[in-house]
């Protein structure tokens, strides 16, 4: 056979040629220039004690932004869901009603005129004086995020409703979220960045934050429960930056192939074992402070983003934002954790399915979403985002494994303490949402007749497809996908 034939007609081969080579290069020069800006930790807004929590509690925003502030105090605990029938949620209807009616005059003038009440119109601030601040900015993203979750889950159903279509979001919110969105390189949604990072305060403001010096603030639901899942996410995320400490030792090691490099990094993956079996241990530990009921009918509905119903569900639309259409709007998760990124990076855990391994992904795997943990980046402050593309361009500790017979038991063990924890956490999530799917939500009326009710409205809300994360994905799919590439990476086969 005469190859040449095969091969495109000479320009279109060059052109081919040329345009491969200059992907290479640019690349290359990407990489180059990403490793170049190897700064200090706090370049990436990480502290060397806190990881990605800011050392400091987010300081209150000026007073020309006090109503955003304002309304949130407002909203603690005194909103309830908008699809709850209990008495006590139709009792905090009336005050949920005037609170939106603040937020978006225009649409609520006929509350205006029913009610003969003088309402303020909010207006669109602009964010710009506070982009020089990154906390304040951060603050304002954590206020308004926060603002939009109550606004949108406390609409109740009824003619004012708009869940069949569209929700809206008014523009008093959506345009200064996204503005400072764009400016923080986040998603203009609330985040785990806004329900952990931000959203605390020392309980001694004498002693630094730690595990047991953390309060957190706002919670939608009021319950303990909410606040033990925020500070079990809090105890992961700063139990991991012994992670953190772990893979910039090693990024930094000025070689990785003498006998004592090579015996520190085995004692490090050793520690590193050990760090993700404490984390594995934390996730466990909130079936013991969080009722997976409470957290299922109480909490989680506030969570739900735009895409929480699926592909065809009604999403939101950010009233005054340019290209609305393409915002990212899912709900939080700690699969936005950056920690947890880090980790999967530094191990080297393929989702996406790049690498050829072993074993071969099942039908299951490959119809998972393997975008989603990239996704998830999207939702994580930019310059942690940063941070996590510098580590997927720096020395690779899996391929240092391969090549060194002693590192290999240590990297093993550690891929596979991570694949316990995903076999762990998928019995949590399974716990706390597939079963709690089937479940009445009982608080709700006492009578066998109203938890009847209950459960049809319950089905309403969930939809009648699979069950899904706040991310929108099919669970179990998706958690289970990402536990399967966990164990790929092992090197024991
Ligand atoms: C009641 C406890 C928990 C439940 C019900 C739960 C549920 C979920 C769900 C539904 C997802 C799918 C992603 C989405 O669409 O949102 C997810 C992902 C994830 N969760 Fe949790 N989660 C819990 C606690 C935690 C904690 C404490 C951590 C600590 C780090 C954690 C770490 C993760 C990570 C890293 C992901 C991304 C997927 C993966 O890495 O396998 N989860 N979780």
């Amino acid at each position: 056979m005469d190859v040449f034939n095969l091969l495109p007609s000479p320009p279109l081969f060059f052109s081919h040629f040329f345009r491969l080579a200059f992907s290479v290069f640019h690349s290359k020069v990407q990489i180059r220039k990403l490793l170049n800006q190897r700064r200090s930790p706090n370049a990436y807004d990480i502290s060397p004690h806190t990881g990605f929590f800011p050392p400091e509690p987010l300081p209150n925003l000026p007073s020309a932004f006090g109503i955003w502030e304002q309304a949130l105090r407002d909203a603690n605990g005194n909103l309830s869901l908008g699809e709850d029938e209990s008495d006590e949620a139709l009792e905090k209807r009336p005050y949920g009603y005037t609170w939106r009616a603040k937020i978006d005059a225009v649409r609520e003038a006929s509350l205006e005129i029913l009610f003969c009440l003088t309402l303020p119109k909010w207006p669109a601030l602009s964010t710009e004086s506070l982009h020089s601040d990154l906390r304040l900015s951060q603050r304002a993203h954590f206020v308004l995020a926060w603002l939009v979750s109550f606004y949108v889950h406390s609409m109740p159903p009824g003619p004012e409703d708009e869940k069949s279509g569209p929700v809206r979001v008014p523009r008093s919110l959506a345009v200064p979220l996204t503005q400072v969105s764009r400016h923080l390189g986040l998603a203009p949604v609330l985040t785990f960045a806004d329900t952990v990072l931000w959203n605390w305060e020392p309980i001694r403001p004498d002693m630094p934050l730690s595990p047991e010096n953390i309060r957190f603030v706002n919670t939608f639901s009021g319950t303990d429960d909410e606040k033990n899942f925020y500070q079990a996410s809090a105890q992961a995320e700063l139990r991991g930056v012994e992670i953190l400490r772990i893979i910039d030792d090693f990024n930094n090691l000025p070689s990785a192939s003498d006998l004592t490099s090579i015996s520190k990094i085995s004692r490090d993956l050793t520690r590193l074992t050990g760090v993700i079996q404490d984390i594995n241990e934390i996730i466990t530990s909130v079936r013991s402070t969080c009722d997976p009921h409470v957290f299922y009918w109480d909490i989680r509905p506030w969570f739900e983003g735009c895409d929480a119903k699926g592909p065809d569900g009604p999403g939101w639309i950010y009233e005054g934002v340019d290209d609305a259409e393409n915002l990212d709007l899912s709900g939080p998760s700690a699969g936005q954790s950056s920690v947890m990124h880090a980790l999967d990076i530094f191990l080297d855990i393929d989702h996406k399915l790049e690498q050829r391994r072993y074993p071969a992904p099942s039908s299951e795997n490959k119809r998972a979403d393997h975008g989603f943990m990239e996704r998830m980046r999207r939702y994580m402050p930019g310059k942690h985002r940063d941070y996590l593309d510098l580590l997927s361009v720096s020395r690779s500790i899996r391929e240092l494994a391969q090549a060194t017979p002693a590192l290999r038991d240590p990297y093993d063990n550690a891929v596979m303490a991570l694949k316990s924890l995903r076999d762990h956490h998928i019995r949590i999530a399974c716990l706390y949402i597939v079963t709690m799917s089937r479940s009445i939500p009982g608080s709700r009326g006492g009578c066998p007749v109203s938890a009847m009710l209950d459960r049809l409205q319950a089905n309403r809300v969930a939809g009648n497809g699979p069950v899904r994360g706040t991310g929108g994905n099919e669970l179990s799919v998706l958690l289970k996908a990402g536990r399967d590439a966990t164990l790929r990476a092992r090197l024991k086969k």
